[in-house]
Parts: structure tokens; C-alpha cells; sequence
């Protein structure tokens, strides 16, 4: 693959344990929670035994008498899962110790020093990264190894749109926040390019924002990239780092933290540059509301207001906010659009993206809707922590949302890697009934991904069934689907394959509905949350368009051109490679195209 940052690409190794060339240490065992192991093998990478079953061990990496990394592993007991790496480069040649900590030993007797993972270990100079995951999502980014949930530090620079993202370095469920790094040149095919920010000692490093300085206002140097990002200590305090090379490497500001509260839930800061007051604003989260900041330098912030109490959802917390203008179609205005994600308080449960439209002075938020009301900008269970991009050419405004649910994100049968991100998504405005609502459609970037046609059909008026069978090859296609339906219209659209799993879309004529119903699509046991169907409003009329992105374990659902959209993860054991369209009332079917889609 061409490599945009080359000299950056690190690799993790993520093989079943039966692979590996063990080598094996000796334990110094200290006691029933505490041991040390020598972690030169004389190569770059140690490679640590995970088992996602096993406690949490709480590991100190020791050079030359300092502690230069720490890092919660779940340190394999009895059955290694996968492993993954530990850089000894950040030891400076210096001879490497682990002092290791042991929570809760889940075995009653015998002594640490049996368990599996110390005749496991083993190390590498050249990590493997190689996909090992048969539901691992063509186009969709994810990382390379290890948990991933929000996106983080959205920005776009010099033909490269830049995303950052919450990152498990050391396992594959949340723990460690790390800035991961991956970029791109099209919004669809994605390069990881290792990591971004690193935990220090105010905490890990939790969500947040880069802003592009082009006019120097922080004094890091014009076109900075400067990061904002909650660090995660004892308490949540905000912290900037900033980048002189485009975003590859940060070095940390030296008057961390600049915003500090007494409250516990106090994060994920979004920065953007406001012309109207000539000031950077922030937004960010405190408890169940948003909090509005200014400020000339980026340094020192001004607390100007809050927004939320009795507004919208509070079901849960609030988390990753956003705020950017969007045009109102077809009228020549704008109106401000606050992103709130919500967890748990969902529409169908678990996490959420709700939204608020309103105006901005750059001081306070005042939104469109009455106390009470609640927008969502995905009514599936898989879209969360969305926020935009920061420098977008042409004005543009992109978004992309993290696709799990922290309901049963951690369970999610995949082990190299957890969860995806969305595909990138367009927010736009119109009006429906005389109220303004927010859509979002795919960005056309993914028009040019289109590959081969799998499938073009159509539906004659008065016919009430279609079924055909298409060759999806890596189960990674999109469907454009064209109709005219008549009133009191009941349309199921399945997607199913030779093991009758499948995923079944409702468009209901008469109750203006859309559902997408995954109880049967293939693995579902893994959490009581997950079988479920889901349900939202058809906005702009009946629907005349459906679009349907499917990526493996994933279908994303843009229904008239994204005024209604729904995303939800699946996980069939072969990819879905049938499709059935039925009616009840004769509706008229004009288009029915099934693209490949390619990276
Ligand atoms: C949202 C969130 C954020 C936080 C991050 C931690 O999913 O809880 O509020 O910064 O995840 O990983």
C-alpha cells in the first residue's frame, strides 16, 4: 500500500497463540500480586499474552530506574487470545523491567508465577499487522489492532484529512486512552500511521479536538496543528499538544491543564475558529450540559455559558459535542447545529447522537425546539461520538461517528481489532412540516468507490416480489434503490444469505416508518442488547430513495438522500448475498443497483 507517513507505519502482531515463537521468561515472583519480569529478548517489541477474560495487571515499564510507560494489560491466565506489542524503543537502550501488579487473581491456589502468559511472551523486530478478522470492514477504517471507540481530532491539511481516535494500544477493550492515528486522501481509504497523543502523567488521554492555527494566535507557529483533549487523571482537565509537522508527532503544552472544574464528568473539547467574534470557541462537556468558552490564544478560556438543562434527552451523560452553521436547503440560511451525544438514553438503547438547532452569537446557544424535545441524527444502535472536521476545503463540513454502542461494544465477536468508524457523512437542513430537521448524507467521495454492478433490477406497478441472488464478493456493496409507493405500502428490503441469517428493512406507507430488524442477521447472542430492530420517522415524505452501505458487519441506511438514516453493526457468518424486495400493495420499483465497492 502506497504509505503517506512511511517512516511512521508501526505494525502490531496479533496471532493465535499456536503461531507464535515463544520464548519464554522467568518471573521474579514477589508475591501473590506482584511480580517483575526482564523484558529484553533483544529485540524492539515485546510481545505481551492477552486473554480478554483475565484481570487487569497494572504494568510499569522500568529503564535506567524511571518509569517510562505505564499500561493496564489483561495478562493471559490459562488461554492466550492474541498478543500485543510493547515498544522497548522509549527505554533509550537501556536494560527494560516490568514491574507488574496483579489484580484479583482468579485462581485460588498456586502461584502467579504458573500463569501462561511468562512462558508466552516472546518478541519481534518486525511486527505483523496482517488482517486476521473475516468480518474486519472493507472500507470502513478501523485499527490495525486494539479497542478503538471516538473519533478524536478530525481536522484536514494540505490534501490529507487527519483522524484520531480513542485507542487501546494493549487490548482489544476499553483501557490505556491513546490518540490512535490514521489518514487519507479521499475519506474512504484509510492508513494507519500509529499513534498520535500518549497518556502522561495529568492522565490518559481522553476525546477531543485539532484545530488548524493558521494565524499563530497560540505562538506554537503558523499552521500549527494544535490538539485540545481531556486528560484523564484523578479528575478530567483539559490539555493542548501541539504538531509542527502536519499532525504526526505532538509535543505536549508545558501549561497543561488550561481548563480545570470541579465536576467529574468534564470532557471532550471542540475547538472552532468564530469570524463573527473574531475569537476561538469552545465547547465541551459538563455533566448533563454543554459549556461555551472564548478565547484569543488557545491557552486561556473565558467561560461564556451553558447549554442544556431541560433540553432534549438527559438519559445519561453527555459526551463529545460539536457546533458548526449548516445551510437550510433551498432557503439561503443557516442555523447553528449542536451535536450532544448521549450514553445511555438512546433511541434504541445504550449511546446516541442527538442534535439541537438554534442560533449562536459565539457567547450562548439558543436552540429551535422546546424543552423536552429530542432530535437524533441516526436512529440506529450504532452511531456515536460524531463530530466534524476542523479545515475542511471548500467549507465543507464532514462528519464521522464512532460504530458500536457502549452497550455491547466490548463483547463484539472480533478480537484483533474492535469496532469501525462510519462512513463520512455530510450534515445538512431541511425543512419538514415547517420544522427544521438535520440529515446527513454520505459524502460523495464515496460515489468514486463504486466498482463493478452486482445487480441491476426493477419492480413493475402491481408486482409484489423480487428475489435475486448477486455475487457479493467481500460483502462490501452499496444498494440504490428508486420507487414509487402506493399508498398503505408495506416493502420489506432483505438482505439474507445460503444460512438464513438475515437483515430485514420495513418501510410502513401509512405510519411514515423505517426499520431495520437484525434479531436474525447472524451472530447476535453475544449481548442481550444486541437482537433487536430498530425504528425511525421517514422524513421528506414517503420514501422515494433508499441507499444502504454494507461493509461486512455493517449496514449503514440513507433513506431520501439521508433526511432519515440508521446505522446498525450485523455479523453474519457468510456474507449476505441475497436480496428480496416484497410489497403488499403494488408499489412501483423504478431502480435497483447493487455496486461493488472497493477501497
Ligand atoms: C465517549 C467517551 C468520551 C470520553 C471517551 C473515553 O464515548 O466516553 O466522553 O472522552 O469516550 O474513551
Amino acid at each position: 500500500m502506497h504509505s503517506i507517513f512511511k517512516t511512521m507505519i508501526i505494525a502490531a502482531m496479533m496471532l493465535p497463540a499456536t503461531f507464535a515463537t515463544a520464548q519464554g521468561v522467568e518471573p521474579m515472583v514477589l508475591g501473590k500480586q506482584h511480580c517483575m519480569v526482564r523484558a529484553d529478548l533483544g529485540k524492539r517489541y515485546i510481545m505481551l499474552p492477552v486473554e480478554e477474560k483475565a484481570e487487569i495487571c497494572n504494568i510499569k515499564l522500568i529503564a535506567g530506574g524511571e518509569v517510562v510507560k505505564t499500561l493496564n494489560v489483561r495478562l493471559a491466565v490459562d488461554n492466550v487470545d492474541y498478543f500485543v506489542p510493547l515498544d522497548l524503543d522509549r527505554c533509550g537502550g537501556k536494560k527494560a523491567l516490568l514491574d507488574i501488579h496483579i489484580n484479583n487473581s482468579p485462581r485460588q491456589s498456586g502461584s502467579v508465577g504458573d500463569y501462561v502468559c511468562w512462558k508466552q511472551i516472546s518478541s519481534t523486530d518486525n511486527i505483523d499487522t496482517k488482517n486476521r478478522e473475516r468480518l474486519r470492514p472493507e472500507y470502513h477504517h478501523t485499527p490495525l489492532w486494539g479497542w478503538m471507540n471516538d473519533p478524536n481530532g478530525l481536522f484536514y491539511k494540505d490534501g490529507l484529512w487527519h483522524l484520531y481516535y480513542q485507542w487501546n494500544p494493549y487490548g482489544s477493550q476499553w483501557e490505556n486512552m491513546h490518540w490512535g492515528h490514521s489518514v487519507s486522501r479521499d475519506l474512504v481509504k484509510w492508513e494507519n500511521v500509529g499513534t498520535g497523543i500518549e497518556p502522561d502523567a495529568l492522565g490518559t488521554v481522553f476525546s477531543g479536538c485539532c484545530v488548524v492555527d493558521k494565524n499563530n494566535t497560540a505562538g506554537f507557529g503558523r499552521g500549527a496543528v494544535i490538539a485540545m483533549y481531556t486528560s484523564a487523571g484523578e479528575s478530567q482537565t483539559q490539555s493542548l499538544a501541539y504538531s509542527n509537522d502536519g499532525g504526526r508527532t505532538f509535543t505536549k503544552y508545558e501549561g497543561n491543564p488550561v481548563i480545570t472544574a470541579d465536576i467529574p464528568d468534564f470532557r471532550d473539547p471542540h475547538i472552532f475558529w468564530n469570524d463573527k467574534i473574531g475569537k476561538w470557541n469552545l465547547i465541551l462537556a459538563a455533566g448533563q450540559e454543554m459549556r461555551i468558552y472564548t478565547s484569543q490564544n488557545l491557552k486561556e478560556w473565558k467561560y461564556e455559558s451553558s447549554f442544556g438543562t431541560g433540553y432534549g434527552c438527559h438519559g445519561g451523560v453527555w459526551e463529545c459535542p460539536d457546533l458548526f452553521p449548516v445551510d437550510i436547503e433551498g432557503t439561503g440560511k443557516q442555523k447553528w447545529v449542536l451535536l450532544c451525544n448521549i450514553n445511555p438514553g438512546g433511541p434504541a438503547g445504550g449511546s446516541a447522537t442527538q442534535y439541537f438547532t438554534g442560533d449562536f452569537d459565539g457567547h450562548v446557544f439558543t436552540p429551535d425546539t422546546a424543552p423536552g424535545v429530542t432530535r437524533w441524527l441516526d436512529y440506529g444502535k450504532d452511531h456515536y461520538a460524531t463530530i466534524s472536521f476542523d479545515n475542511a476545503p471548500g467549507g465543507r463540513r464532514v462528519m464521522i461517528g464512532w460504530m458500536s454502542n457502549w452497550q455491547y461494544a466490548a463483547q463484539v465477536p472480533t478480537l484483533q481489532y474492535r469496532s469501525a468508524n462510519t462512513i463520512a457523512r455530510e450534515p445538512f437542513l431541511f425543512n419538514d412540516g415547517g420544522t427544521v430537521f438535520c440529515g446527513s448524507r454520505p459524502v460523495n467521495e464515496m460515489l468514486a468507490s463504486r466498482g463493478k454492478m452486482l445487480l441491476s433490477t426493477t419492480l413493475k406497478a402491481s408486482s409484489k416480489r423480487i428475489k435475486k441472488e448477486f455475487n457479493a464478493q467481500q460483502g462490501a456493496y452499496e444498494l440504490l434503490m428508486k420507487l414509487t409507493p402506493k399508498k398503505g405500502e408495506v416493502l420489506t428490503l432483505t438482505l439474507s444469505n445460503s444460512r438464513g441469517e438475515q437483515t430485514i428493512m420495513t418501510y410502513d406507507e401509512a405510519k411514515g416508518t423505517f426499520l431495520m430488524d437484525r434479531t436474525h442477521s447472524g451472530k447476535t447472542e453475544f449481548s442481550e442488547f444486541f437482537p433487536v430492530s430498530t425504528k425511525a420517522p421517514v422524513h421528506g415524505g414517503q420514501m422515494t430513495e433508499l441507499r444502504l452501505f454494507v461493509d461486512k458487519s455493517s449496514i449503514e441506511a440513507f433513506v431520501n438522500g439521508g433526511r432519515t438514516v440508521m446505522t446498525n453493526i450485523v455479523f453474519p457468518s457468510e456474507p449476505y448475498n441475497t436480496m428480496t424486495v416484497k410489497g403488499t400493495k403494488g408499489s412501483k420499483i423504478q431502480q435497483l443497483i447493487i455496486y461493488n465497492l472497493t477501497k
